[in-house]
């Protein structure tokens, strides 16, 4: 049997997982939610659950990949035979959030074309009128996923580790730098304000709970993906230590991408609170008033599609693991089983924006459905499954054990931990689920 491949080293893995979690949820999801959510509240919330929630199911989900070192799938089954179908959940739901995440990174490669050609995006209908063609945005979508197919086909350490450990420096500093242009545009002064002044009186339980599911779909928890990275780890690694840090990366970014793009909403006399439209219809606003903003439009959307293709790669990844590993396929051949099916579904996806935008599940488009689908339901019920099964199939104790070795301070929280895996995740991911079928 082939040797189960290996992280060529820790920074690689880290870039590799932060890779993974940043990605359109900080920098397309997170400015436009907090935008709507009235501002510093929400990031307040979101920190306090990112703290609480986010840390302890990232540990869970690596050290049982650390502990199995195999797919989602097998992981699972490994350590329980016939818990399988956790991870099979979790492959679904891959494909799924890559399909509709795809048709997202075609947009973002069609407006970084645009932008560096010096070419331009003003006109307000210019959005909508693209994403409703029938052919273009499906052209860009299978480029952005044959971006990914091509990384994968290179391997774990080759390819992600390789990518992921050149884009995400890369990510760090073209963010900070828009960032810094951002605060300091005349009339940034509002957003600034706006972004950092907790505005208790907007929070309501409907923040709280998209406050969490926000940390689940920004941290890449509940569908297997950690679980896939961590079984490429060996038990020396610290994951205790690499846990926090790709937490505290996230979030960093997270915030980071409010400041880059709030304040400079509210320089162009622009409002926050446009949603998903914020990030291709508000900001080309922007790029259009401020000195050079063609080239600050294209690094923009340079980031952001770095952001979105090692977030892609890692969930497609997923799927290619339980393919490779189970019927044996090289991964050569297994990365075309993802790059196919997600081509069909994000096809169908796009043109749901135009052609085929009258066909609608539960009144939502069916990219809308896709996207809530997977982010509201499979997301949640995943993670759900995956505490429960560390807390009452596999035990806290054995997962402690797991996590102890390699960790070089000791795991000091591990009771508060197997409290909190036991008892409050699976309370706090019902409420969740329960306002999410409330409200169907
Ligand atoms: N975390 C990524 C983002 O913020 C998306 C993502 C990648 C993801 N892998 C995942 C979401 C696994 C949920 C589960 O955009």
């Amino acid at each position: 049997m082939e040797k189960r491949e290996k992280w060529g080293s820790r920074f690689g893995f880290i870039m590799a997982a932060v890779g993974s979690a940043v990605g359109l949820g900080n920098i397309w999801k997170f400015p436009y939610i907090t935008g709507q959510a009235g501002g510093g509240a929400f990031i307040l919330i979101y920190i306090l659950l990112t703290v609480l929630v986010g840390f302890t199911i990232i540990l869970g989900e690596i050290a049982i990949g650390r502990a199995t070192r195999a797919n989602a799938f097998a992981a699972f089954n490994g350590i329980k035979p016939g818990f399988g179908f956790i991870g099979i959940l979790g492959i679904i739901a891959s494909f799924v959030i890559v399909s509709f995440y795809s048709v997202i990174g075609g947009w973002i490669l069609k407006y970084l074309s645009v932008y560096a050609l010096g070419g331009s995006v003003k006109t307000d209908g210019f959005f909508t009128s693209f994403v409703s063609l029938p052919v273009e945005p499906v052209i860009w979508m299978l480029v952005f996923l044959a971006i990914c197919t091509l990384i994968l086909m290179r391997g774990i350490s080759g390819g992600i580790e390789k990518v992921s450990s050149i884009m995400m420096p890369l990510l760090f500093i073209l963010l900070a730098a828009i960032a810094l242009r951002a605060v300091t545009l005349p009339g940034a002064g509002a957003g600034i304000e706006f972004y950092l002044k907790p505005d208790f009186s907007k929070i309501t339980w409907d923040v709280v709970v998209s406050a969490l599911g926000q940390v689940f779909f920004s941290l890449s928890l509940g569908m297997g993906t950690l679980i896939t990275y961590g079984s490429y780890l060996d038990s020396r690694s610290d994951i205790v230590k690499d846990s926090v840090l790709i937490t505290v990366l996230d979030t960093i970014v997270s915030v980071i991408a409010g400041f880059a793009v709030i304040p400079a909403v509210f320089a162009a006399g622009q409002t926050p609170d446009f949603g998903p439209s914020l990030l291709f219809v508000t900001l080309p606003h922007v790029f259009e008033t401020i000195p050079f903003g063609h080239a600050v439009g294209a690094a923009f959307f340079l980031l952001v599609l770095f952001a979105a293709v090692t977030s892609a790669i890692s969930l497609m990844q997923v799927v290619v693991s339980f393919f490779g590993e189970t019927f044996r396929i090289k991964r050569e051949a297994a990365v075309f089983i993802p790059f196919v099916c997600c081509a069909v579904i994000g096809s169908v996806a796009s043109l749901s924006h135009g052609i085929l935008g009258s066909i609608s599940i539960l009144g939502k488009n069916i990219f809308d459905f896709l996207s809530f689908f997977a982010s509201d339901i499979l997301l949640p019920i995943g993670g759900m499954l995956t505490c429960l099964f560390i807390a009452f199939v596999w035990t806290t104790d054995s997962a402690c054990a797991e996590i102890k070795k390699g960790a070089k301070h000791g795991f000091k929280l591990a009771a508060f931990w197997s409290f909190l895996i036991k008892f409050v995740m699976p309370v706090i991911i019902l409420i969740i689920l329960l306002r999410v079928f409330g409200a169907v």
